[in-house]
């Protein structure tokens, strides 16, 4: 029987490189978007028979970057290769990234027209300041405004991605901005905590001295304080920073955590199918030059053994409020005595649970998923 998958197409380009951030992404290349669509096509097409009899695709992700950029035109070109060359379950998720200021009310349409029927804005922050020290290029009204041009165009999924623990933001200020989202009705809101990835502006700043970030009791503060607000305003949060009102919790995302096979298009982009990683190179213009050559574009592989699945397992799985089926733990433990390991683990943390023939954390737990998680690998 065939899997149940998901596909992410990486669009690289973005205005401006913000001082946070450490995904693929370059400035100044929108002019080489006709070439770089040609050979995203093309790399479709070299993965046909490899990913084809595996899998019935159910999502399409089309991340970045900053995907929006691009002319609606050269989306629908991908999403007809797609359909010509794999299988598709019936009513697909269909998303997009969207910088806001950077997409009209007409492109929006537009994209909603091809099939695209969810939006993820990148609101970040509702503080003129804070835009600013994070490098945005839009104020907080433009969110506001791509909002709700997104509901005109007939979004009925609309996510919002949201930051805290920034520099000198405020609880208050933090709490201002869950409201927000609130009472603008979002279907669905991404909260992360600001991560100092090396590479970034940021880290740089950080190590130097001249940027503090703020100490991990602000950091839980602020991460509960949305937990609160947003499940008493009905989002059921369903994993560590992702919140969704009834129905709208993002399949794509659950692929990812629940460890389903994804394939990936597009340079950096990441692939999995239950056994083995591979990513693709992470500069556009070797990426351009392996397809020409009639090349996969891959850069390296790594293969699961059986123990780091079952850690994979943990990790993604304690992450997520669901939490892990124990049968499916169970059929990847590699060690004599399953139950034993289980026993042992929930005598040690006080934080983990079994229900509903799962194994969950419980709200404090999950402030700690990671450390516990870690805990638990074998
Ligand atoms: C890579 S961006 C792409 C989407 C779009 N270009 C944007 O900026 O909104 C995806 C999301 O990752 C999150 N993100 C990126 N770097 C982060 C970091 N260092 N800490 C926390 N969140 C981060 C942001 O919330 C952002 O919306
Ligand atoms: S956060 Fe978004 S807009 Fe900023 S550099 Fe990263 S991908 Fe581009």
């Amino acid at each position: 029987m065939k899997k149940t998958a998901g596909i992410y197409i990486h669009i690289p380009f973005c205005t401006v490189k913000c001082m946070y951030c450490d995904f693929y992404s370059i400035t100044n290349r929108l002019e080489d978007t006709p070439q770089f669509i040609k050979a995203i096509i093309e790399e479709i097409k070299l993965s046909k028979d490899i990913h084809n009899k595996n899998y019935d695709f159910d999502t399409i992700f089309f991340g970045g970057g900053t995907p929006s950029l691009i002319d609606p035109i050269w989306i629908d070109k991908i999403l007809t290769n797609l359909y010509k060359t794999f299988t598709f379950k019936k009513n697909i998720e269909i998303s997009i990234e969207v910088n806001p200021g950077e997409i009209k009310l007409e492109k929006l349409k537009t994209l909603k027209k091809i099939g695209l029927n969810r939006i993820s804005i990148g609101v970040q922050s509702l503080d003129e300041k804070l835009l600013k020290f994070l490098d945005r290029l839009h104020s907080p009204i433009e969110s506001i405004e791509t909002y709700k041009n997104a509901r005109k165009a007939g979004f009925d999924n609309i996510n919002a991605d949201l930051i805290f623990n920034i520099p000198n933001q405020s609880l208050v200020q933090w709490e201002k901005d869950i409201q927000t989202m609130i009472e603008l009705n979002v279907d669905h809101i991404s909260s992360y905590s600001l991560t100092v990835e090396k590479g970034t502006v940021l880290n740089k700043e950080v190590n130097r001295g001249n940027i503090i970030m703020p100490n991990d009791a602000n950091d839980k503060r602020m991460y509960l304080l949305a937990v609160n607000e947003l499940i008493k305003n009905q989002y059921g949060q369903y994993e560590i920073s992702n919140f969704a009102k009834q129905n709208k919790r993002c399949l794509h995302n659950l692929h990812y955590w629940n460890l389903d096979p994804y394939i990936s298009f597009g340079p950096s982009a990441h692939s999995y199918d239950t056994k083995k990683r591979w990513w693709n190179t992470k500069s556009l213009d070797k990426y351009l030059k392996m397809i020409s050559n009639g090349e996969l574009p891959i850069q390296g592989y790594e293969t699961l053994n059986v123990n780091e699945k079952f850690n994979e397992l943990i990790l993604n799985g304690l992450r997520m409020n669901d939490g892990i089926k124990i049968l499916r733990l169970k059929n990847v433990y590699s060690g004599s005595d399953f139950e034993n390991y289980l026993d042992k683990q929930l005598k040690k943390n006080s934080r983990l649970y079994i229900k509903d023939e799962c194994l969950k954390l419980n709200r404090t737990g999950m402030l700690f998923a990671d450390e516990i998680a870690s805990n638990m690998f074998i």
